[in-house]
């Protein structure tokens, strides 16, 4: 009877100790939005509000979130999937303590993976899970049925849009998708490259009327970020712009995206929600 006692008592000091990571997407209807930099420049920002961030590229043939930290990874997601190397060999660790996993160019999607390599893709991931507070995935734009999966498991979505009219119709498309399949997924959107923050706040204040008009779904803005030259330098010498220029407009813009973000997620809303995020891609491939 003791040593039960004592059993509970150590498993629960165990869960008690162990991270639960929250999963976040990252997706745009269209591609060239911004929304790898968005994510990258995110996750690095988080992980200096302490909180330890996981990034992985799912642009699945198009990923570059390696070329953007202009680190060289040897393994990809692709090895995760297909020949089961372990998360600790595809995990690269960048600046500042970022660990990412790179995209892998010609991946099956996971559901066209035989059983046994999916159940080993999942006993990995419950693995990070226990390891991080975020788990960030940089979608591929549009809709395919692989990422729509991945989409629909995660606990929040984080919409990138632009004030152009073409940014703003495939946005739209994107999250009547998600609403469409879940209702109640949290959606945020981030504003990019606005001209000003009044004429940003005012293209993200049509946006989220017209999300409410045709969807009734309630989307709350995180951020608008400016259009600002450093992002293309930043990209060019393939340093994040949250360390190439702490004091760009970017930047600060960032930092408070970062902000908006903890203050609307308090830590023990983390808990079970997202232990479920395996549970729910299970239940998705088995309704295919
Ligand atoms: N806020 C911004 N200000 C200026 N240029 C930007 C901004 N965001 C993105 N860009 C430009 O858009 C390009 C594409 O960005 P990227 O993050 O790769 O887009 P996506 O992942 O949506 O395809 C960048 O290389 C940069 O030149
Ligand atoms: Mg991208």
């Amino acid at each position: 009877m003791t040593d039960q006692a004592e059993n509970l008592r150590q498993k629960l000091t165990i869960k008690q100790r162990q991270k639960s990571a929250k999963t976040l997407c990252f997706i745009s209807g269209k591609g060239g939005v911004g929304k790898s930099n968005v994510a990258l420049n995110f996750a690095i920002e988080l992980q200096q509000q302490r909180k330890k961030v996981l990034l992985i590229d799912l642009d699945i043939g198009m990923g570059n979130i390696d070329v953007l930290l202009g680190i060289s990874s040897e393994k990809t997601i692709a090895d995760l999937f297909e020949k089961g190397v372990p998360v600790s060999e595809v995990t690269n660790t960048s600046p500042k303590g970022v660990d990412f996993i790179s995209g892998g160019s010609g991946l099956k999607t996971i559901f066209n993976l035989d059983k046994q390599k999916r159940e080993t893709f999942f006993m990995q991931y419950n693995k990070l899970v226990g390891e991080y507070d975020y788990i960030i995935f940089d979608i591929g734009a549009g809709v395919t049925e692989d990422s729509m999966h991945f989409i629909l498991a995660a606990d929040e979505c984080i919409v990138v849009i632009t004030p152009e009219p073409t940014s703003i119709t495939d946005g739209y498309g994107i999250i009547k998708h998600v609403v469409t399949n879940q209702p109640d997924m949290p959606i945020y959107v981030v504003m990019n490259r606005s001209r000003t923050e009044v004429s940003g706040r005012k293209a993200s204040r049509k946006f989220k009327q017209v999300i409410w008009n045709f969807l009734k779904k309630d989307i709350k803005t995180i951020a608008i970020l400016p259009d600002d030259k450093f992002v293309s330098m930043a990209v060019m010498k393939q340093v994040p712009f949250v360390l190439l220029n702490k004091r760009a407009p970017i930047t600060i813009a960032m930092r408070n995206m970062v902000k908006n973000f903890l203050a609307i997620h308090s830590p023990d809303t983390n808990q079970e929600i997202s232990l479920s995020f395996i549970q729910k891609l299970k239940a998705l491939i088995k309704e295919r």
